[in-house]
């Protein structure tokens, strides 16, 4: 797997959110690009299902914030969303970016950089997303990539899939802001996950003690400033997600 390190004798990470979001439009080939070149040590993206079942590289939903189209993306077939720009909203010089394949994510940077893949698979909508990590666990497979994958996910049904597809990937526990930090060190100890994943929002108080007996990695979410990563540093993260560049200078 090229020079990159197993992820799991990475020390800390810090993880670009949406790839370099702050200067290029978010989940782009460019923004992952540009991560590589500032060598940031990982990337972040989301990936959801086209309604003809094959993976997006896309945050919301829907198309309206980050693409030039309308509506759910799952009612879009992969070759419609394929001729979306991804990059318009960003600024006029932006508008050739297209919503990323995963299969070129993966062949372009998979054995460059570290990659968490977030499963955005909401279990309202799980007659769209059915088989999501079947597939994603098939294409990583395929490229060789689970060696420096993090597959993380919201929607711990799905991470309980991906531990029974494979007993070896890292899987990242994502804990939304209020949820039980008791809660998710069971389930991250049970599904023999890599690495908890939560709110920064709820780490203000400093980092709750569960979280601390946990054996794996802590990765809050999301950080602007090199403050406040300073400072989750200092009370046990082993990295963060960042919107990068940083505001500040950070130094690890
Ligand atoms: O995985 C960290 C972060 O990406 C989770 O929130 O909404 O930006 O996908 P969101
Ligand atoms: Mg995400």
């Amino acid at each position: 797997m090229g020079s990159l390190k197993n992820l799991r004798d990475a020390e800390r990470i810090i993880w670009a959110h949406r790839g370099r979001s702050r200067t290029a439009p978010e989940n782009t080939l460019m923004a992952f690009r540009q991560s590589l070149d500032a060598g940031d040590a990982g990337i972040e993206f989301d990936v959801t299902l086209s309604a003809d079942c094959k993976p997006v590289i896309i945050h919301d939903d829907t198309l309206e914030r980050t693409t030039d189209g309308q509506g759910e993306v799952f009612n879009h077939d992969y070759a419609t969303l394929m001729e979306l720009s991804a990059g318009s909203w960003f600024g006029p010089r932006y508008s050739e970016e297209r919503l990323p394949r995963l299969y070129d994510v993966l062949e372009e940077l998979g054995e460059r950089i570290y990659i968490n893949m977030e499963i955005k698979s909401s279990a309202w909508r799980w007659e769209v997303s059915a088989g999501i990590e079947i597939k994603l666990m098939d294409i990583i497979k395929s490229f060789g990539t689970e060696d420096s994958m993090l597959i993380s996910s919201f929607n711990w049904l799905s991470l309980s899939r991906v531990r029974s597809l494979n007993r070896n990937i890292a899987i990242g526990v994502l804990v939304r802001r209020g949820w039980n930090s008791d809660i998710a060190v069971s389930f991250a100890e049970k599904i023999a996950a890599f690495s908890i994943h939560p709110n920064v929002t709820d780490l203000a108080g400093g980092m709750p003690v569960p979280y601390i007996r946990f054996s794996g990695k802590i990765f809050p979410y999301t950080v602007g400033d090199a403050d406040t990563g300073k400072r989750l540093l200092g009370t046990g993260a082993d990295g963060f997600f960042a919107d990068l560049p940083l505001q500040g200078t950070l130094t690890i």
